[in-house]
């Protein structure tokens, strides 16, 4: 699990791993980037084409949701993020745009099933987990709304073969890591050119006639889907419940549980937040 003399992580392997037609086809490779976001929502503001892709080796001010910080050490595991221009403004782009990270987090688990890694699932919104602890994790961040050069960035951390010993302290009990969980190493280039390749196969779906085939996706693989949970709502309260179900605006439809009898069992629509399963 330490840095590797011949990398696993190259421009070269990456090209050779990808088999999308579009996904990843401009490639910008850093070996190491404050923020490969960061990177993406400049070139995404000097019209690079959708489907840009930026992969740092080393992030030094890796970013999280909710403002926290993603621990990005060199040689070991995979960031990466990708502009995407969403299709034309309509009401079916605006599904199209909240679900981009959700159908990110099904892209990636359907890559690491094909990798042998079986257990893996998603903690809503798009915490990638493997035996309830983290592996991973989507961040999105929109763009040029108001210059009409709209884009969305899908930022993506995954620890790939870092050991999580080494992890900050208060991040070591809940992290885990690809090679941790598998028992061996993961080659990162063909293993983002898997995700690369699921991802494309869903933003066509999305994009087409069946985005109800990627949300159902989504409800499968989702592990908070039936579970008594603790919500802290973006910018809110901290309410607990059972999570209930997902809608198809991406948003979890939460049944707290000190719902008074007046309030019947209506369910809370939570578009931002950050969960805990409680049991
Ligand atoms: C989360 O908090 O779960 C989301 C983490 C997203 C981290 C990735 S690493 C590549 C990209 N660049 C960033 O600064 N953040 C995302």
């Amino acid at each position: 699990m330490t840095r590797k003399a011949d990398s696993d992580l190259t421009p070269d392997r990456i090209r050779d791993a990808l088999r999308t037609p579009v996904l990843g086809r401009r490639l910008e490779w850093r070996q190491e980037a404050p923020s490969t976001n960061g990177v993406a929502l400049e070139l995404a503001q000097s019209d690079a084409p959708h489907g840009t892709l930026i992969v740092a080796d080393h992030q030094t001010a890796g970013r999280g949701r909710l403002g926290r910080v993603w621990h990005s050490p060199p040689g070991c595991n995979l960031y990466w993020s990708l502009v995407l221009r969403p299709p034309s403004p309509s009401a079916d782009s605006t599904h199209y745009v909240s679900w981009i990270p959700l159908v990110t987090g099904v892209a990636i688990a359907r890559a690491l099933h094909a990798l042998g890694l079986a257990r893996v699932s998603l903690k809503w919104p798009n915490d990638i987990q493997l035996q309830e602890r983290k592996a991973g994790g989507v961040l999105c961040e929109r763009t040029g709304l108001r210059t009409g050069n709209s884009a969305v960035v899908v930022g993506v951390g995954i620890n790939v073969n870092s050991d999580p010993a080494t992890f900050p302290e208060e991040f070591r009990d809940h992290t885990t890591s690809l090679a941790t969980e598998a028992g061996a190493p993961f080659d990162r280039s063909r293993l983002l050119g898997e995700i690369l390749a699921q991802l494309e196969d869903r933003l066509e779906t999305m994009a087409g006639e069946r985005h109800e085939d990627v949300v159902e996706e989504y409800r499968e693989l989702c592990s908070t889907l039936r579970r008594q949970v603790r919500v802290h709502i973006v910018g809110g309260e901290t309410l607990e419940g059972r999570a209930d179900s997902i809608g198809i605006d991406g948003a979890l439809r939460l049944i707290p549980n000190d719902a008074t009898p007046s309030q019947g069992s209506e369910p809370i629509v939570i578009h931002a937040g950050d969960v805990v399963h409680v049991r």
